[in-house]
């Protein structure tokens, strides 16, 4: 049995200790935002955070993220107003959407970790998160514009709450 923390709930999970996170969080516990690109750690687009840190979650196994604390997508804000998402709306960065999660993932720790980063932190922070329809312009803009926003002082604290429960979860 696998004990995680995962968007703050605890949860045990009956599965293979060499099974990649990602497919924990998607198809055992039904985070879908999270998204499966290459399943290689090159693209980024299943990027979680793993105690605060930008992780590929295809290439990590499951039994790495035990006693650690997971944070999705899903996790980042209850209604989707984490400063970093505000500011991708204001920017209206997503075109397909689907490399969006990780972008953003990766874009929170950055800023996490450099509030305000320079140009090249940001070109460095994120090299490693493709988008099939080029939207790294609007991405770049999104994550200058959550540095400048007040809010975005707060994103250090970035894994937000979304359930406060001390409950145990059994999950297969
Ligand atoms: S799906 Fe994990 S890095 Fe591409
Ligand atoms: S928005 Fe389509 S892959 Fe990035």
């Amino acid at each position: 049995m696998i004990e995680l923390t995962v968007n703050n709930r605890k949860l045990q999970l009956d599965v293979a200790e060499q099974m990649p996170l990602l497919w924990a969080l998607r198809d055992h516990l039904g985070l879908t935002g999270t998204k499966f690109g290459c399943g290689a750690g090159l693209c980024g687009a299943c990027t979680v955070h793993l105690d605060g840190k930008a992780i590929r979650s295809c290439v990590t196994p499951i039994s790495s993220a035990q006693g650690k604390r997971i944070t999705t997508i899903e996790g980042l804000s209850a209604v989707s107003d984490h400063p970093v998402q505000l500011a991708w709306i204001a920017e209206d960065v997503p075109q397909c959407g689907y490399c969006q999660s990780g972008q953003i993932m990766q874009a929170v720790a950055l800023l996490a970790e450099t509030p305000q980063p320079s140009e090249q932190q940001i070109e460095q922070a994120m090299a490693g998160n493709l988008c099939r329809c080029g939207t790294y312009n609007r991405i770049k803009s999104a994550i200058r514009r959550a540095a400048k926003s007040n809010e975005s002082m707060a994103v250090a604290a970035v894994n937000t709450a979304l359930v406060d429960n001390e409950a145990t979860e059994v999950r297969s």
